[in-house]
Parts: C-alpha cells; sequence; structure tokens
C-alpha cells in the first residue's frame, strides 16, 4: 500500500487540517464512556504542533442532520477531553468552512464536520471551500475510512497535499500484515449474535484462514447447520445453508470450523441467571447457549496457541455477566499467552480486551468497527483508496 505519510511531510508553519475519527460513545448528558479513539488522534496532532504548524482538527460525532445544529451534536466535550490530553486550551469554532483563524503552533478544533451541507455527499463544492484552509490535509481517521464523505474523500483529491497520519499508517499497516502476507497457521475469530451482520466477513476469511472459530448466536447457527440441537438458542434458521457451505468449503481445503463440544445454557439472560454446562448434544429444548464450555475453551486455546497470526472480531458468549463470560475469558487468556501477532477490532471486542486487562498482549487494537470489518472482506475503503491515488 503506498501512500503519503505525515511524518515524512514538512509541516513546518503550514495550516495543517486533521481529520479524526472522535465520533466517541457519550451517555445521556453528552459524558464520554470511552475516550479511546480521542486518546488514539493525539500522536497525528502532537506531531503537527511539533512541527510549528497551525493546526486544525476536526471529525464527525454522530450523524446528525446537515445544516440543523443541535447542542448533542458538538464537540465541545470532545474538545474538552482533548485539551486535557494535550494540556492546553484547544478552542472550538462554529460554521468554519469559509474561513478559520489560527496562528502557527496552535490549535483549534472544527465543529462536527457532518454539520456542513454536503458533507455526506462527498460534495466537491464543500471540499474545494474547504482545500482553501489548508496546506496540508492529513487523514487519521481510519474508523470512518470506509465513508466518501467530503472531509474523507473529497478533500483529500482537491488538496494541495493530502497524507495519511500515524493512527490511519498504523491501522493500514498492521491489517495489510494479516491480509497480504500472515504467518500461518492463519486465525479468524468472529463471533456476534448474528450471523447476518457478520455474513461478508465470514464467507471472505472463511476463503483465507486455515481455522475460523464462530462464537456467540454465529455459533449457534453453525451448529444448527451441523445437525446439532440447540433447543431456545438465538440463532438464524434462514443462514444455516450459508454456514453450511462455509464448513464445506473450509474442509474442502483442509481447513476447519471448530464447533461447540460443551456449552453453558440457561433459560434466561440476566445477571440472576442460572448457569449449566452441559455436553453440546445434551442442550435440551428450552436451554438457550449463552456461552462454551470448558472442554471447548481448552480446544480453542489450544488452536490459539499454535497460530501464527489472530484476526479477533468478537466476544464467545454475553460475557457482561460473568457466570457466561468463562469462554471469553479463557480466549482472551489464550490470545494474551500466545506468540501470535493479534489484531483485534469492534467494539464488544474492544470492551472485552478491557475486562479482562490484556490490551498490552495484543499486538494491535482496531479503533475501527465498520472499517475494520470492510478492510478485512477485501473491501477497498474509500478514504484510502483518494490517498494512494494521490500518491500514485
Ligand atoms: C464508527 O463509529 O464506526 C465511525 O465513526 C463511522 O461512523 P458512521 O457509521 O456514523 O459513519
Amino acid at each position: 500500500m503506498k501512500f503519503l505519510r505525515m511524518k515524512d511531510i514538512d509541516l513546518s508553519g503550514k495550516r495543517v487540517f486533521i481529520r479524526s475519527d472522535l465520533n466517541v460513545p457519550q451517555d445521556d448528558e453528552m459524558a464520554i464512556t470511552d475516550d479511546t479513539r480521542i486518546r488514539a488522534s493525539v500522536p497525528a496532532i502532537e506531531m503537527a504542533l511539533k512541527a510549528n504548524a497551525a493546526v486544525m482538527v476536526t471529525s464527525h460525532l454522530g450523524r446528525p442532520t446537515e445544516g440543523d445544529f443541535r447542542p448533542e451534536d458538538s464537540l465541545a466535550p470532545i474538545a474538552r477531553r482533548l485539551s486535557e490530553l494535550l494540556g492546553r486550551d484547544v478552542p472550538l469554532v462554529q460554521n468554519w468552512v469559509d474561513g478559520v483563524k489560527v496562528a502557527p503552533g496552535e490549535i483549534v478544533m472544527l465543529e462536527n464536520c457532518r454539520l456542513n451541507r454536503g458533507e455526506k455527499k462527498d460534495d466537491v463544492a464543500l471540499a474545494n471551500k474547504m482545500a482553501a484552509l489548508l496546506d496540508v490535509y492529513v487523514n487519521d481517521a481510519f474508523g470512518t475510512a470506509h465513508r466518501a464523505e467530503a472531509t474523507t474523500h473529497a478533500l483529500a483529491k482537491v488538496a494541495p497535499v493530502a497524507c495519511a497520519g500515524p493512527l490511519l499508517s498504523a491501522e493500514l499497516d498492521a491489517l495489510s500484515r494479516v491480509m497480504d502476507n500472515p504467518k500461518r497457521p492463519l486465525l479468524a475469530i468472529v463471533a456476534g449474535s448474528k450471523v447476518s451482520s457478520k455474513l461478508t466477513i465470514l464467507r471472505a476469511l472463511g476463503e483465507r484462514v486455515d481455522q475460523l472459530i464462530v462464537g456467540g448466536g454465529i455459533a449457534n447457527t453453525f451448529m444448527l447447520a451441523m445437525g446439532m440441537r440447540i433447543g431456545r438458542s438465538l440463532a438464524e434458521s434462514d443462514l444455516v445453508s450459508e454456514a453450511q457451505t462455509i464448513i464445506d468449503s473450509m474442509k474442502q481445503r483442509g481447513a476447519r470450523v471448530p464447533l461447540p463440544i460443551d456449552v453453558v445454557v440457561s433459560n434466561d439472560v440476566s445477571a440472576l441467571s442460572r448457569a449449566n454446562r452441559v455436553p453440546a448434544e445434551s442442550v435440551g429444548k428450552d436451554d438457550m447457549i449463552l456461552d462454551v464450555g470448558p472442554k471447548t475453551s481448552a480446544v480453542l486455546a489450544s488452536l490459539i496457541s499454535n497460530a501464527g497470526t489472530i484476526i479477533w472480531n468478537g466476544p464467545m458468549g454475553v460475557f457482561e455477566y460473568d457466570q457466561f463470560g468463562g469462554g471469553t475469558k479463557a480466549l482472551a487468556a489464550a490470545i494474551a499467552a500466545s506468540p501470535a501477532f493479534v489484531i483485534a477490532g469492534g467494539g464488544d471486542t474492544l470492551a472485552a480486551i478491557g475486562k479482562y486487562k490484556i490490551a498490552d498482549k495484543v499486538d494491535y487494537i482496531s479503533t475501527g468497527g465498520g472499517a475494520f470489518l470492510e478492510f478485512l472482506e477485501g473491501k477497498t475503503l474509500p478514504a484510502v483508496a483518494v490517498l494512494e491515488q494521490r500518491a500514485a
């Protein structure tokens, strides 16, 4: 992958416009509940400030209606958190498209870019106006790289210089490493409630990996495909044949989808639910499978310890409740101990990494949700493609 990198560009005294992904979760009072993306965006900003650039940073937040400002769409809480992290004031500028005042060595945050008319439609006229504000355009927003919007795509086309910031570069380097030339065995863990929401990635990884570990409701649909009983567990019966096709085509090339040999079941899902461990063939008609059992965890742990590369997306069970968290906990421990190169991504996965405290044992944790999955599906990310075109 060839694109210009921010670190190779002379930023000194230049007007540097950084498109970050500061789209972080907030509670009802707009308090930030996870600031990972803000922290991950700091190195690009510090690089520009250190070079004495005049720094503008912007992001989308949520999915506001263009031209219709509501207080809850404001980047104000994000600017506050960023100023804490940088240890300096980060003023927030409204209505910035027609002009921004910022001196070299200073930083401003430009209000939610999705409030500008034309942003979502990747409008070239809007991009041309924004291009007049800057000398160097930096895209550091991996989480939004699958969207062709004015600040992620059209602006990259018309800016005098367009490059990737350190976060975007690191994401692309890590993902390319697992996709282009992975050390084998290559093992993927794809888990979550529904096959339908991850069908494309299951198919795409099913063609590449040596082992595909499925978990959660996805595993239930695969169990159904193998004729196993799943009681009242969450599953999609209309996707059983898709699951079957993935299993069969992997088998043909000597790859496999290991399915549970024991599971943890209950007849309801709550903090107080009683969890029962049973062999997979003993799931009763009223049971719901909410985790894998310890024997399955041991099999998965041994695959993980022998893997050369691991892609992790999704928890094995309903790990929010500890009685259904054993499978995810064991998986996390096995991943932490594995010598494999590990890349992890997706909201639930990050929550599991946090809960079981293995962040420092995972080689790369992606800040992308949809973008992470689309890259692994082999799709072209428009915001990356345009940077590659500019470097060609
Ligand atoms: C995300 O959270 O996945 C990104 O910030 C993209 O947000 P979007 O799905 O609203 O485009």
